[in-house]
């Protein structure tokens, strides 16, 4: 009996501890912003000072990285191909006749287990090889574009059953549209692959389904403490697209460009931190966990994260809840693990919640590692002007309006593509 009336006092202690961290204030004004040193990236954990790149790629890049996956993010616990490719449809003269329209599903088995990824591929008709977007989408492949061809989840309407159509929302067809430029990505000369983020891992606090369960060894039911969180499993879902695409004739897949929006842009810089196949990675309003410094606790904390979307980190990124000055990294390190390869990082001025001033410090705090490989960094040393775009190696801008993806992002990407691929 006392033991129990004990017990019962631990867990209502404890579930006080929690509530009252998911109680701590947001802070919303910057003179609120508690002081902080940022980790340094130059000196590595017994104290070796680095001065070159290949300094920075022996010693400190693996350490930072290895830090990322097992408190942050994750470690993905094993390797997995995917089993075959199913070629749904081939469209030579989609949106009018300028593109190419494929749609195909990947598929991965183990054991009784199996996971489909359904792409969209649009492609500039007439290329023998095209660079592409590469990027998931939160509602669905149809929701990407009005084009009624587009199948739902990789299949027709009329073969999906009544709880399909609810739950593939195919109502929201072209619902999304303003946020994926694609006329303008097929006129510049870019494709687009995209999927929904759903079909790699679905995104709820339930690791019975998705990619993660065709991993656990037997009788294992959730990741293990260092183990992937919903974010490392679609930074993973990038990878094995990749391997699709270097297989694809009309893709060029040297240009790869990853992009993410939101917590998917957390997902593509996690994702290009990982695989160096990606030749370009942007990030538009990605806050928390994403671009933006944890130890500024402005907007959207560690702790506030962690309590609403307790899948998407790694177990043990929980014990930074409200403690972020014990993470020996911040994120100006996880953007500066994508160098030499231009990075973007987009912020909004309304779009309080993912801190646009951590976002901007952290792409300009991660610049001197790109100038150790001769790479333009951010130069300004104070957040710009709203729609006042720059684009070195690492680009920011600072978009007038809310969390969203615009037209006015889109420009700057294919602007930035641009440059980068000419000057290589
Ligand atoms: C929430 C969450 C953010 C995330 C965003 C999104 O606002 O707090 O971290 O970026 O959702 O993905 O839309």
């Amino acid at each position: 009996m006392i033991q129990k009336t004990l017990f019962s006092f631990i867990v209502l202690v404890f579930s006080y501890q929690l509530s009252a961290q998911k109680t701590t204030p947001t802070i919303k004004n910057e003179a609120d912003v508690p002081s902080y040193k940022l980790p340094h990236l130059f000196t590595s954990k017994d104290g070796m000072e680095i001065d070159t790149s290949s300094e920075w790629e022996r010693l400190r890049r693996p350490e930072i990285h290895s830090y990322f996956a097992n408190q942050v993010y994750g470690v993905v616990p094993g390797q997995l191909d995917f089993h075959n490719v199913e070629v749904l449809d081939d469209e030579p003269a989609a949106l009018g006749g300028k593109a190419i329209r494929k749609q195909v599903n990947l598929n991965f088995k183990k054991g009784n287990k199996s996971v489909s990824m359904s792409l969209l591929i649009y492609l500039p008709a007439g290329k023998k090889k095209s660079p592409v977007f590469l990027a998931y989408n939160f509602k669905g492949n149809h929701s990407v574009s009005p084009d009624s061809a587009i199948l739902i989840n990789g299949k027709k309407e009329s073969e999906l059953s009544g709880e399909e159509l609810k739950k593939f929302n195919v109502s929201g067809r072209g619902g999304r549209t303003s946020r994926w430029a694609i006329d303008k990505m097929i006129d510049a000369g870019y494709g687009l692959v995209t999927i929904d983020y759903n079909n790699v891992d679905p995104d709820k606090n339930d690791f019975s389904d998705g990619i993660h369960a065709i991993f656990y060894k037997t009788g294992q039911t959730t990741p293990a403490k260092n183990e992937w969180g919903s974010l490392s499993a679609w930074a993973w879902g990038m990878s094995r697209i990749m391997d699709f695409l270097e297989t694809e004739v009309l893709v060029d897949h040297k240009k790869v460009i990853l992009f993410g929006h939101s917590r998917l842009g957390k997902t593509a810089l996690w994702a290009g931190a990982n695989d160096r196949r990606f030749s370009i990675v942007i990030s538009n309003n990605s806050g928390c966990g994403g671009a933006a410094l944890s130890r500024r606790r402005f907007g959207e904390k560690v702790s506030d994260i962690n309590t609403n979307y307790p899948h998407w980190f790694a177990k043990n990124f929980h014990n930074f809840n409200e403690n972020e000055t014990a993470l020996e990294v911040d994120q100006h390190m996880l953007i500066a693990l994508i160098a030499p390869r231009p990075v973007y990082v987009a912020s909004a001025s309304q779009d309080s919640w993912a801190d646009p001033k951590g976002e901007f410090l952290a792409a300009k705090e991660a610049s001197p590692i790109y100038r150790l490989y001769g790479k333009k960094g951010i130069v300004m040393e104070k957040l710009p002007p709203v729609n006042t775009p720059f684009h070195g190696s690492v680009g920011y801008h600072l978009r007038k309006g809310k969390h969203d993806v615009t037209d006015f992002d889109w420009e700057q990407y294919i602007k930035f593509a641009d440059q980068h691929f000419q000057s290589n």
